[in-house]
Order: C-alpha cells, then sequence, then structure tokens
C-alpha cells in the first residue's frame, strides 16, 4: 500500500506530513514529526481510529468499538513508522495490523479537531469598528463556493453578514436554506413572513408585533425556548415602507461594554431570570432563564431579550428593582449609536445573523407602502457543520488562513 492510499478515520483528504518518530511510553505513544511538533497517543484512543481494523468502519467512517470492550488487554504489540511515514500498529489481543494516516494524526497534534477549528473566530464590533454591515454578492451565491464561503465565515466573525443582489422571489429564500442546511421550524412557520401593508391607520389582527407598524426594540427572537434558534435569516422581497429602518447592535460588544462599565448591571442581567413565553392561541412556549447567558466554556454566549414576549421575573421580588434597572440600561446601550448600525432593506437583500448574539430591531415607520421580508432560522450546529465543509474544501484548493 502506498502511503497516500492510508484512510482516516473520516471523509477529509489530508496532506502527507510523515512521521519521522514513534516511542512507547506504557499505554502512551509519543508520534514525531520532523519540525519538532509531537503527538501524545492513548493506547485504547488509537485502538478505536483504526480504519478498517475493527475500530473505525471503513464505510461509515464510524466507530464501532463499544467502550465495555475496551479493556486492558488490547495493548500495542509493536508501534513503528512505514517507509512513507505512516504509523504502524500491531494489536496484541487480536493480531490485528493498523496503518494511521500521519496527515490525521497531525491534525489532532495540532488541534484542528476541535469544534471551533475552521470556524472563524468571534470579532466583536461597535458602530466606530464596523460603519455597514460586511456585503457580499448575493447573485453568486448559490452558484460559487467562495462567495457562499466568505458571506458566512463573516456571520461568525461578526455575528451579520449581508448579501446584496439575490433574487427576489419568495423560493430564494428555500434554495438559499437548503444550501446552508436543516431549517429550524417553529410556530410561525419554517418560512415566515414579516408583512407589513403599512397604512399607518392602525394594526390589523395579527400573531406578532413584528407585523404592526411599530418600532421593534434591539431584540432577539424565541428567548421562549430553551436554545433559541441560532441563526435567522431575512429576505427583503419588497420595500416601499418609509423608514422602518433595520438595525443591527453586536450584542457581544454591549455584554463587554456593561460588564466594564455597569459591574452591578452585569452581575444582575447574568444571574436573574425570566419568565420568556409565546402567548398565541393554542401556543404556550416558556422559558426561564438570565437575558445573559454566558453558557458554559466554548458554548455560544446566548442573549433573550425581546419585551413582547418577556412574561414574568422568576425573582426574589427584591431583586426586580435591580433586574429593571439592569435590563433598561442594557437596552439603552443596545439602541445607542455607540452599538447600532441602521440601515434599509433594498429588496434582494439577505441579511443573516446570529440569533443568539446580535440585537436586532426595526425602526417605526414613516410612510405607507408594502414591505415583505421572508425570513427562516438555522441552528448554530447545522451552519457550524456548513462553514467547517466550504473552509476545508477550499483550503484544499488554495490554503486560506481560516482555521
Ligand atoms: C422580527 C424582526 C425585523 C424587521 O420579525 O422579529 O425583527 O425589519 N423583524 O421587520
Ligand atoms: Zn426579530
Amino acid at each position: 500500500m502506498s502511503g497516500r492510499d492510508v484512510a482516516a478515520p473520516d471523509f477529509y483528504t489530508y496532506a502527507w506530513e510523515p512521521i519521522v518518530s514513534v516511542e512507547r511510553d506504557g499505554c502512551f505513544l509519543t508520534i514525531g514529526w520532523a519540525d519538532g511538533m509531537t503527538l501524545r497517543a492513548f493506547d485504547l484512543w488509537l485502538r478505536e481510529n483504526a480504519v478498517g481494523a475493527g475500530g473505525v468502519d471503513p464505510a461509515t467512517r464510524e466507530g464501532l468499538f463499544d467502550p465495555a470492550e475496551l479493556t486492558d488487554d488490547i495493548a500495542i504489540e509493536s508501534a513503528t513508522v512505514d517507509d512513507g511515514g505512516a504509523l504502524r500498529i500491531r494489536w496484541a489481543l487480536d493480531g490485528a495490523d493498523a496503518t494511521y494516516h500521519p496527515g490525521w494524526l497531525r491534525h489532532v497534534a495540532q488541534g484542528r479537531h476541535h469544534p471551533g477549528s475552521w470556524i472563524p473566530s468571534m470579532s466583536p464590533w461597535t458602530s466606530s469598528t464596523m460603519s455597514d454591515l460586511p456585503t457580499h454578492d448575493g447573485s453568486q451565491v448559490l452558484g460559487d463556493d467562495e462567495t457562499f464561503a466568505a458571506w458566512l465565515n463573516d456571520m461568525f466573525r461578526f455575528g451579520v453578514s449581508r448579501l446584496r443582489g439575490c433574487p427576489v422571489d419568495a423560493d430564494f429564500n428555500v434554495s438559499l436554506a437548503a444550501r446552508i442546511g436543516a431549517v429550524r421550524d417553529t410556530n410561525f412557520g419554517a418560512h415566515w413572513d414579516v408583512k407589513a401593508d403599512v397604512s399607518l391607520a392602525g394594526d390589523a389582527l395579527t400573531n406578532s408585533t413584528a407585523n404592526t407598524n411599530r418600532r421593534l426594540g434591539p431584540h432577539t427572537d424565541l428567548p421562549t425556548r430553551e436554545t433559541p434558534p441560532g441563526f435567522q435569516f431575512l429576505h427583503c422581497i419588497a420595500n416601499e415602507a418609509g423608514g422602518g429602518f433595520s438595525t443591527m447592535a453586536d450584542g457581544a460588544a454591549v455584554v463587554e461594554a456593561l460588564r466594564a462599565e455597569h459591574p452591578e448591571h452585569y452581575e444582575a442581567l447574568t444571574t436573574l431570570r425570566w419568565v420568556f413565553f409565546n402567548r398565541g392561541p393554542g401556543i404556550d412556549h416558556r422559558w426561564s432563564a438570565p437575558m445573559i447567558d454566558l453558557g458554559v466554556e466554548g458554548a455560544p454566549l446566548t442573549l433573550r431579550a425581546f419585551y413582547p414576549v418577556r412574561g414574568f421575573p422568576d425573582m426574589e421580588p427584591d431583586d426586580m428593582p435591580r433586574a429593571y434597572a439592569a435590563m433598561a440600561c442594557f437596552s439603552r446601550l443596545a439602541d445607542s449609536d455607540r452599538f447600532k448600525l441602521a440601515s434599509a432593506f433594498v429588496p434582494g437583500d439577505v441579511v443573516g445573523f446570529d440569533n443568539r448574539r446580535i440585537l436586532h430591531g426595526r425602526d417605526a415607520f414613516e410612510s405607507g407602502g408594502h414591505r415583505h421580508l421572508r425570513g427562516f432560522y438555522i441552528d448554530h450546529d447545522d451552519v457550524r457543520s456548513t462553514v467547517r465543509v466550504a473552509n476545508r474544501r477550499l483550503d484544499q484548493t488554495s490554503p486560506t488562513s481560516v482555521s
């Protein structure tokens, strides 16, 4: 078998990065490369990742060992570097031979197997560091992998990224969603409309404040859910209304300012809980959580902020005055020119944003006219998978700095 035929335990193509040494130390191997990089690998983990030698199924590239079978008698009989620079292991218990792709081992040594890999890290912004939303060519997004990846990468960096020049038909919403991943359905439907036939004469009966003439202050959608939707996509099909500018503020930057400048409000909003609920006929979605949910390490920030669906303070009465004061301060910051960018939706725009990080809103309408946005949600997991695949694919054709 030539070195390059060695299958990795996944479906990616790895550059061949020959190893130059392997040393045994009890149940560990220390695997070394010419530039001095090393990987200390545990024997049972190596056994689990042996492709075609009982560890990983070559068809599914999924692991086959039930943990109950992973016992100490699965020991390494011998470990060597073969002529091509791959790792070869003979296993004592069953005499199985396994060959490991050295490029795959190296990506583990480099930490590129972690969930944050292949996804740009977050770059918080304010209106003084970003004057307009990052914008990409919507006419290219379905067919061109680079445009698609660049648009999604900016959604991870800045939390928001716009496509301009997309088709204005309602079906585009469905094609774009299909390119990204599984749509997160809700009681508003998988693809939902924000429609204002802005007569300014009064509000017709509707299922949401969004479908009225009113201003929508800085918010995140569906804080009523245990896990609010990760990304939100708003496609503008028509906008003949005056006013109604869309607003975006980076919640990550607002939270940081609150922590630095108003620590008592930060403490209140990260600990005191509120019950959010969607109160539709036949609908009773509720969740109780702090407005600023920092999550556990590595998990994304989740802001829960939408007064139309904030129901009850879920805290001791004595905490309510400071909870309300903190919330007012947070909303004023998010709505201030220091953090907020305002822009009109142009037909053919799609604005994608992290619904748990970005505080989005809409100014009140000033004059009549038809306005139609069509939206959908896709959870973080699905967008992350898509962006990793897109970035890894582009990296194989022309290595980029995305890591
Ligand atoms: C919403 C919303 C924004 C807009 O429907 O939740 O934020 O510009 N709409 O209408
Ligand atoms: Zn909204």
